[in-house]
């Protein structure tokens, strides 16, 4: 007979009923044909007696084993291994792991080659810089987590727990129609609305919406590589365009469209990313003309409309379009923290009802709980009261950032003074290298991240961008003293 003695473990204590572990283990030597089909089990009382366990325990295993079809009992005769099991050609599992399974599929699939972010295995007192995010500790955890809680313990909640809309929560669509209109002179209404899981998702969906393969959409040169990445995953036919101190120069997109066909124009008008210049009032007049005689969509890609130091904030193309021409996008991601993935598109309602329709199919629904929660955030005020507190914070990092900067590394680097925005545009003096300083910093506890991003339009422009705000004072100092000890040991 089978040693099932030495074969079968328990592990008293884990949480799992014992005579599941058992029915496990069975099945494992059913399906590696140690116990073959029509191969008789033990008797209750026999096995329950082998193992030291309750007769009940096998009598439950064996019922579990007949209700999933892997053992018959036959009356007055006993329990036998299903005699019609198929052999189960699977690799050999030694103790938990099997050879390659972590790595490889057994079938194929249509891989992307297009390069994307990576994650980072972050080390303990690195100062890693980032290309411009908020600095999470300032989040408004505290308000977000009780607004949260009280939205739950409404009576009514049970009306938002089950499946929703595919355009999001109504009531954050309400909430956004007044912010926007209020705030960035839109003219929209609730169909004009969809709620999004942030920015890129808004890309994502108009790029589907609107690009084919060697479909041409004209971005920024540079431009924001995640957006690029997601339009050459479309394969449509990416045609980059000079971006000067005035933002991106509409003049040659308008040769662009006289000599071909151009289906979208992205652009992030506010700050461009990623060299932080405003789009001026002149090209956004032009660019939206041309889009009305040239049939294009432009993307606006408002990612960091709130953060502006010297200026109030300008308002969106979408606030001057009436020809639905405008494809707006923007989130709480970088106003409040990338993790509350809320975000919105607003345009004409015929395309909103179409990236609604098409979100379906990746994702039912948003996380409407959280929606409710930051329609309740936006409408009492408390998201602008986190802006105004933040702008603060930011501008005098900025300043402070940016004074170090000039004073300390003057000769290494040189950049303007952003306007608003989390970032700084940095261009090295053509004496050194990125990649080597990237090599040299780590020494010093500093990672400079993958520099090339920024080069995505092969111009060998040696700019980076760094964020400021994301460190507070003494980050900012440790930062400027590792970039300082990280040039003197590469001048030495
Ligand atoms: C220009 C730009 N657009 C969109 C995004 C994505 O934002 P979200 O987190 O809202 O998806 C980012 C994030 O860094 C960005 O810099």
């Amino acid at each position: 007979m089978f040693p099932y003695k030495t074969s079968i473990k328990f592990d008293r204590k884990c949480n799992q009923a014992l005579y599941l572990q058992l029915a496990n283990q069975i099945i494992q030597l059913i399906k590696n044909r140690i116990l073959t089909p029509n191969t008789k089990l033990p008797g209750s009382r026999t096995l329950a007696q082998q193992l030291n366990v309750h007769r009940k325990t096998v009598v439950a295993c064996y019922e579990e084993l007949s209700l999933q079809g892997w053992v018959e009992s036959i009356s007055k005769k006993g329990t036998f291994v299903h005699q019609n099991l198929p052999i189960l050609h699977q690799q050999k599992i030694k103790g938990y792991q099997v050879n390659n399974l972590n790595i490889n599929t057994g079938f194929s699939f249509y891989k992307n080659n297009i390069s994307s972010k990576s994650t980072l295995n972050k080390k303990e007192n690195f100062i890693y810089l980032n290309d411009g995010i908020s600095d999470v500790r300032l989040t408004p955890i505290d308000e977000i987590a009780r607004t949260y809680r009280r939205i739950c313990a409404k009576k009514n909640i049970f009306e938002h727990l089950s499946y929703g809309s595919t355009y999001g929560n109504d009531t954050l669509r309400k909430v956004i129609v007044n912010y926007l209109n209020t705030t960035r002179g839109l003219h929209i209404t609730k169909k004009n609305v969809l709620i999004t899981r942030g920015s890129q998702m808004g890309i994502w969906l108009s790029s589907q919406l609107l690009l084919k393969k060697e479909d041409v959409i004209v971005v920024g040169n540079t431009n924001y590589k995640s957006a690029d990445t997601t339009f050459l995953n479309q394969q449509a036919n990416l045609k980059r365009v000079l971006v000067d101190k005035d933002g991106i120069v509409t003049s040659e997109i308008e040769n662009l469209c006289k000599q071909q066909q151009i289906k979208a124009v992205y652009i992030t008008s506010h700050h461009h990313h990623p060299t932080t210049v405003t789009l001026s009032a002149k090209r956004r007049i032009h660019l939206l003309n041309l889009s009305k005689k040239y049939h294009f969509a432009i993307i606006e890609d408002d990612y960091d409309y709130d953060f502006n130091y010297n200026h109030a904030p300008i308002l969106p193309l979408a606030s001057h379009d009436t020809n639905g021409n405008v494809i707006y996008i923007g989130s709480v991601c970088k106003t409040v923290a990338p993790v509350f993935r809320v975000g919105y598109l607003i345009a004409s309602e015929y395309f909103v009802d179409q990236a609604a329709k098409l979100r379906g199919f990746v994702d039912r629904q948003g996380d409407a709980l959280l929606e409710l929660t930051f329609a309740d955030f936006i409408k009492s005020g408390d998201l602008d009261r986190h802006i105004r507190k933040v702008m603060k914070i930011y501008r005098q990092r900025r300043d402070l950032f940016c004074k170090l900067l000039k004073k300390e590394l003057n000769d290494v680097f040189q950049f303007e003074i952003p306007k608003g925005g989390m970032a700084v545009w940095i261009k090295l003096n053509s004496n050194y290298s990125w990649e080597i300083i990237t090599e040299v910093a780590k020494k010093n506890k500093l990672e400079i991240g993958n520099w090339q991003r920024y080069d995505n339009a092969n111009l060998k422009h040696n700019y980076i961008r760094i964020g400021f705000a994301t460190y507070n004072e003494n980050e900012i100092h440790e930062l400027i003293n590792r970039f300082k000890k990280t040039f003197y040991e590469i001048k030495v």
